[in-house]
């Protein structure tokens, strides 16, 4: 197992990090010390340059690299550049994520194949890439995937593929662990309940339940009480910048939910 000094905290690699929850962890980070490489859809550019551009202001190092996570290429991209412009990669997160809701019944494959594409082969390609350059550094490294309370239990009807592809997420870094622990590497997943963010804030849905708060109709449908806890991305982003630290070596193939107790695992 890694100790503290096995790991040298210095560059940081975040997907989806355009907004919502992987952009409250690249500006946490970046306070934390790390050079961080702002990653999304080429069609965020705008957001992506804007991050970087908070980053710098405040002293901080920061770049964006476009990557469409389901790409191996754009994955191989990613890491090959970061190493190119900050000299290395000590930490993943494999934050990119999508959602949508349909009933089992009425699923289309199209559907599927979507969000796991996304969700679950997206996370397997970046902890491969990551991984693997770790192991060359041989300076151990952070590797981190964004699961879900709804890839512990499955919740309502509407989210069955969603559901699938966090609870892939959990297979993945528990494997992932195993394998990387004497390459002083740590694997770790986050598991946010309902975090206030784009994609659970659907104001011609939240507008028909309880008093149209955002996040009011994802709430309803995986039976999350409306007036419970409520949080926004930085309560993710407190609990990965944690994980990043040299002294969370004891903490891996664990999926922590970050989600108020309303789900208890
Ligand atoms: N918000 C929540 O309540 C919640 C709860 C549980 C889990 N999560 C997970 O946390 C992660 C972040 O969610 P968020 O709430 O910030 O969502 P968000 O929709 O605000 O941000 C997700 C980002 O991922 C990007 N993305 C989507 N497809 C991509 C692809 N193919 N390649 C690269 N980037 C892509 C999007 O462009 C977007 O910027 C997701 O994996 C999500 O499933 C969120």
């Amino acid at each position: 197992m890694a100790d503290v000094a096995d790991y040298t905290p210095n560059v940081a690699v975040i997907t989806g990090s355009a907004q919502g929850i992987g952009k409250a962890i690249a500006l946490r980070l970046a306070e934390d010390g790390f050079a961080v490489v702002v990653s999304d859809l080429g069609t965020k550019q705008d957001k992506m340059d804007a991050l970087v551009e908070e980053v710098r202001s405040k002293g901080g190092r920061a770049v964006a690299i476009p990557t469409d996570v389901t790409k191996e290429a754009d994955i191989i991209n990613l890491v090959d550049k970061t190493v190119e412009e900050f000299g290395g990669l000590d930490v993943m997160i494999a934050n990119a994520g999508i959602g949508n809701a349909s009933t089992f019944l009425e699923m289309s494959v199209e559907l599927y194949d979507l969000i796991m594409n996304v969700n679950a082969r997206g996370v397997m390609l970046c902890y491969k890439y990551a991984a693997q350059q770790m192991v060359k550094q041989k300076r151990g490294g952070r590797i981190l995937g964004a699961s879900s309370v709804l890839g512990k239990q499955s919740a309502g009807m509407y989210l069955a593929a969603y559901s699938a592809s966090k609870f892939a997420v959990r297979g993945l870094t528990q494997s992932l662990a195993q394998e990387m622990a004497p390459h002083k590497v740590t694997v770790n997943a986050y598991c946010p309940g309902c975090i206030i963010t784009d994609m659970v804030d659907n104001p011609a849905l939240d507008a028909t339940v309880g008093t149209g708060a955002p996040g009011g109709f994802i709430k309803y449908i995986t039976g999350i009480p409306l007036d419970g806890p409520e949080a926004g991305p930085d309560v993710v982003a407190s609990y990965v910048s944690y994980l990043c630290k040299p002294e969370a070596h004891f903490i891996t193939g664990q999926s922590l939910s970050v989600c108020g107790g309303v789900r208890l695992s």
